[in-house]
């Protein structure tokens, strides 16, 4: 059976931009007119726009790399580090928050969405990172959190100021008595009440995260408009799109009606049709600008077939789908989890993504609980019908840093997987200084110069992969079926323009006889043994295998 179908393909979107020159409309504010010469859609087949068939780079920015040697990582630090990303050989960025923030949710709680903070650099470090970026071919979406800004951004200053301030509607205020919050709702970290009563004008404000986190109105179309505006002010930049935060929750029903149960309350708020409308006004605005600019959205419902709804062809072109990252190092449970996301993004004709670890989660390397699995993921994650999505870190293999309680500085408790990136092996791994967060385990071994000069390590074998995705049309972006394959194993095969792949992942950690009916060659193991041999139809104990038909 295959899966999905080509993304639906709007010829009329396929036009000749004529568009405003970003820095003019950036920084002087004058709306030249020029002719772009940006890529545009007509030069790309449908399956074969870069989200598709590109593979992305979470960095979480505070944790990569550092110039001035304050110990948290910097857009020049970044910049200084692109060559290795061309090296490792992905072919996009998604860059966390760096914009002022009093970092209370560590940039998640944005005080002005149009600067940078003096932590990571200026507006001219960012311009460079880019510039450079592009000249490399990468791509860079950048983070936009629009459920919620930072309570000293100054809309919400102003909001909470007095009840006939011009922003007071910009956020979420109700009336009612300061013992009675005014519904059921559960902020995420704290697990209070996702309301903080403000005693100045003696009302509630709505916050889904932490109260310095203050939740927008988005039935306010003057929020919309002021947040149209900040989408502009980063295209005219020239980013390549963004990844955009708990975009599920955006558009809450103004009633906001008690949930049925406990739990986080954005997680289970059921607001999917007013984002939805808020999302089309979002992808209106890309398509108005020339390069296939992308939105990815952290769409976190435990509900696929709710997640792919997100990805028609006039919201957003990619989701999360969070419950893989949840899926034990099972064979059945990954079946149930592939069959569950090919047939739901199938079903409307949207793209899936994939991805096992995030600056949200415990890494899986951790999870999963040793390299050799590790490494397997690897070969699943890389060679899904999809975009996958790498969190920096896991190529090294890196697990969750321990973090002593004096040292603890997440409010949700995420600490552990935002561990620095260790560059080499000297004492502070490539650092100017020590780091904001205690290294991750074995960090003079799983370093970037150490494991690169290991053809056998774990960076290698993304790197190989990596290449090996690029040259194949199959897994770029062929088509996805079942194998048949032994209780433990599982064995897919890809397909494209007569280019063929099969995967076979041992979940087991014993070796396991399982033939396949054609000649296969190994391509890519993930234990690094018999590449370029025969595929002789044994899998070892907790191994990945990519095989190329042999012609
Ligand atoms: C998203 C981010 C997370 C952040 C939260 C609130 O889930 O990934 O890091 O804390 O939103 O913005």
């Amino acid at each position: 059976m295959g899966i999905g179908g080509p993304a639906s393909y709007d010829p009329a979107k396929s036009w000749c931009a004529l568009t405003l020159e970003p820095r003019w409309r950036a920084s002087v504010g004058v709306w030249a007119l020029v002719i772009s010469s940006g890529r545009v859609s007509t030069e790309s087949r449908a399956d074969e726009l870069w989200w598709k068939t590109g593979v992305f780079y979470e960095i979480y920015l505070r944790s990569f790399a550092d110039s001035n040697g304050d110990g948290v990582g910097d857009l020049e630090g970044l910049r200084r580090r692109l060559d290795y990303l061309t090296w490792l050989g992905v072919d996009a960025v998604w860059l966390s928050p760096f914009y002022r923030s009093p970092m209370a949710d560590f940039g998640y709680d944005v005080a002005d969405y149009c600067d940078v903070d003096p932590l990571f650099g200026t507006l001219s470090d960012f311009d460079r990172l880019l510039a450079e970026a592009h000249q490399r071919g990468l791509k860079v979406i950048v983070d936009w959190v629009p459920n919620h800004s930072s309570d000293q951004h100054p809309w919400f200053i102003e909001s909470r100021s007095s009840r006939d301030n011009p922003k007071r509607g910009w956020y979420v205020w109700r009336d009612g008595a300061p013992d009675q919050p005014p519904n059921n709702w559960i902020a995420s970290f704290a697990k209070e009440p996702a309301w903080t009563w403000d005693e100045r004008t003696q009302a509630w404000y709505l916050h889904l995260f932490l109260p310095q986190q203050p939740d927008l109105n988005w039935a306010n179309p003057e929020v919309v408009d002021a947040m149209h505006g900040v989408l502009r002010f980063w295209l005219d930049r020239d980013v390549d799109g963004f990844r955009i935060d708990v975009v599920h929750a955006i558009g809450k029903d103004p009633a906001l009606p008690d949930l049925p149960g406990a739990g986080r309350s954005h997680v289970m708020i059921n607001s999917d049709q007013g984002s939805q409308r808020l999302i089309r006004g979002f992808r209106a605005l890309l398509d108005t600008y020339p390069g296939d600019r992308t939105m990815v959205g952290e769409v976190y419902i435990l509900d696929t077939a709710r997640v792919a709804s997100y990805c028609t062809s006039d919201q957003l072109h990619l989701a999360f789908n969070f419950p893989p990252i949840w899926t034990p190092w099972t064979a059945e449970a990954w079946r149930q989890q592939l069959d569950i996301a090919y047939g739901a993004f199938g079903a409307v004709e949207a793209w899936p993504t994939w991805m096992l670890s995030n600056h949200d989660h415990r890494r899986h390397r951790t999870r999963y609980g040793s390299e050799e699995r590790a490494r397997a993921a690897a070969v699943l994650l890389l060679t899904q019908r999809g975009t996958s999505f790498l969190y920096a870190g896991e190529e090294l293999g890196l697990q969750d840093a321990i973090v002593p309680p004096d040292r603890v500085v997440d409010p949700g408790g995420r600490d552990g997987c935002r561990a620095p990136i260790p560059w080499d092996a000297t004492p502070t791994h490539g650092w100017p200084v020590e780091p904001w967060l205690p290294w991750p385990p074995e960090p003079a071994r799983n370093n970037v110069a150490t494991l690169q000069r290991d053809p056998m390590s774990i960076l290698h074998l993304y790197r190989r992969l990596l290449k090996a995705r690029r040259r194949s049309a199959a897994l770029q972006r062929g088509d996805w079926k079942w194998l048949a394959s032994p209780e433990g194993v599982l064995a897919y095969v890809r397909e494209a323009d007569g280019d063929r792949r099969a995967v076979i992942i041992n979940f087991t950690d014993e070796a396991v006889s399982a033939p396949l009916e054609e000649i296969w060659q190994v391509e890519v193991a993930s234990n690094g043994v018999d590449e370029g041999e025969p595929y002789a139809g044994t899998v070892a104990p907790s191994t990945g295998l990519l095989l190329g038909a042999v012609t």
